[in-house]
């Protein structure tokens, strides 16, 4: 039996926003004694979607600096948070994904012996570089965590296969599935389009440099091939990434490289797209949503659920492999028809709920949560 009934909801980049934020407002509306953390390992960005769902943070850590290393990122947040931690005791910590917000923050809990739950548990690409350093992120969470919220069936065997203590493992669904509901009413709705449009996003540190390179090239290729193609590509703020694609972009007619765009402005995007060529997870999971084919710029996926039921391919970062992949779906109507179908394959939209009440089941009494496995599996 548990007596600090006090949930503490972790977040520091972009896309954990994102994902946490439906479970933080599921769990206030069921009435639970919430605080929601943001450790600012992002600034803008995450502010920046945090204000797409209309909600705020208790608390800011404000850990960002320019241009951090994964040590200076990792050092600040030990800092910070371990004495927040050994302060307020909450009755659990909820990280989620494979970030450092995630993996160090967790451990974090972990030394003070305070139970961690997961969101996003058990993805796995099987290439400790690829995504780097993500998917070591998620396999430390793993060995700590009290608690697996397995996005998918997938997911749950990954962990398994790792030893992973079954009674800690639920199936839920992916919370992104949520957030990208609850911004579903501000959304403007398909407009004809003049022009085929391909959204474009590339971050990953494993994509740095030579990568981004190609896939820069590549655009231009596409654009100069396809006269009625455009591109448009919101930049992340990592200054690396931003130099090298505004240097490499810029003045390049009908591409179009913007600021990062809100919640609701990357959707209407996403909504509006022909095409999606990505490195970014959670993109990968929204695009089915719409129907619109992805095409992910990795050399493997740790989300190989879209592949799999037929809405994505995954093409690498080569110059010619992504021009000609382009092509064959501007070209050929029945290959692109193929893919251009919805699909939810990462969740039904109910994650955040299953997620806040297993918790609230968790602080009163730890193994109640395996008897009421049935109603939190998606
Ligand atoms: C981080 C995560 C990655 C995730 C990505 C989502 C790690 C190791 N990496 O990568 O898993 O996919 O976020 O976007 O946790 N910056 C700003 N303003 C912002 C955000 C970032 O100026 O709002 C700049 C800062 O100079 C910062 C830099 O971007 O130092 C990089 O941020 P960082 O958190 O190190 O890593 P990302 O590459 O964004
Ligand atoms: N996103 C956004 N604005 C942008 C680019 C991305 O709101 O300009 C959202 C996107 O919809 C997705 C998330 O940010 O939910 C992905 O974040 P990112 O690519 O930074 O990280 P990853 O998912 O690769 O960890």
């Amino acid at each position: 039996m548990h007596t600090n009934k006090h949930i503490l909801y972790v977040a520091g980049t972009r896309p954990e926003v994102i994902k946490v934020a439906p479970a933080v407002i599921a769990s206030r509306k069921l009435g639970s004694d919430v605080t929601f953390l943001l450790t600012g390992q992002h600034r803008e960005m995450a502010h920046q979607v945090l204000a797409s769902f209309g909600i705020e943070a208790d608390l800011d850590l404000d850990i960002m600096q320019a241009g951090a290393t994964l040590a200076d990122i990792s050092s600040r947040l030990i800092q910070r948070l371990a004495g927040y931690l050994s302060e307020k005791r909450p009755g659990i910590m909820v990280v989620q994904g494979d970030t450092s917000s995630a993996a160090i923050g967790g451990l974090m809990a972990f030394y003070e012996r305070i139970p961690v739950a997961h969101i996003e548990a058990g993805l796995r690409s099987g290439n400790k570089f690829h995504p780097f350093p993500e998917e070591v992120n998620r396999k430390i969470i793993g060995t700590y965590a009290d608690l697996n919220f397995a996005p998918t069936a997938l997911a749950r065997d990954n962990l398994l296969r790792e030893n992973v203590a079954p009674e800690s493992i639920l199936v839920t669904g992916n919370t992104v599935v949520d957030a990208a509901a609850l911004i579903a009413p501000a959304l403007s709705p398909r407009s004809a389009a003049s022009n085929r449009q391909l959204l474009v996003t590339t971050h990953r540190r494993e994509n740095w440099n030579d990568e981004i390179e190609q896939i820069c090239k590549a655009l231009i290729d596409i654009v100069h091939k396809y006269a009625d193609v455009s591109v448009l590509l919101p930049v992340h703020r990592n200054p690396i990434v931003y130099k090298q694609i505004h240097s490499l972009l810029d003045g390049q007619d009908r591409i179009q490289l913007t600021e990062p765009l809100n919640y609701v402005q990357l959707h209407d995007a996403l909504k509006q797209s022909h095409l999606v060529l990505t490195d970014s997870g959670g993109i990968q999971e929204e695009a089915p949503i719409y129907g619109v084919p992805s095409l992910a710029l990795r050399e493997v996926t740790e989300r190989p659920e879209a592949a799999k039921a037929g809405v994505a391919r995954i093409i690498g970062t080569r110059r010619e492999k992504i021009v000609e992949e382009v092509s064959h779906l501007l070209d050929t109507p029945e290959a692109y028809a193929k893919m251009a179908h919805t699909a939810n394959p990462f969740g039904d939209g109910k994650a955040a709920d299953r997620i806040a009440r297993s918790l609230q089941y968790f602080l009163e009494d730890p193994a109640s949560v395996r008897d009421k496995v049935e109603e939190f599996t998606y």
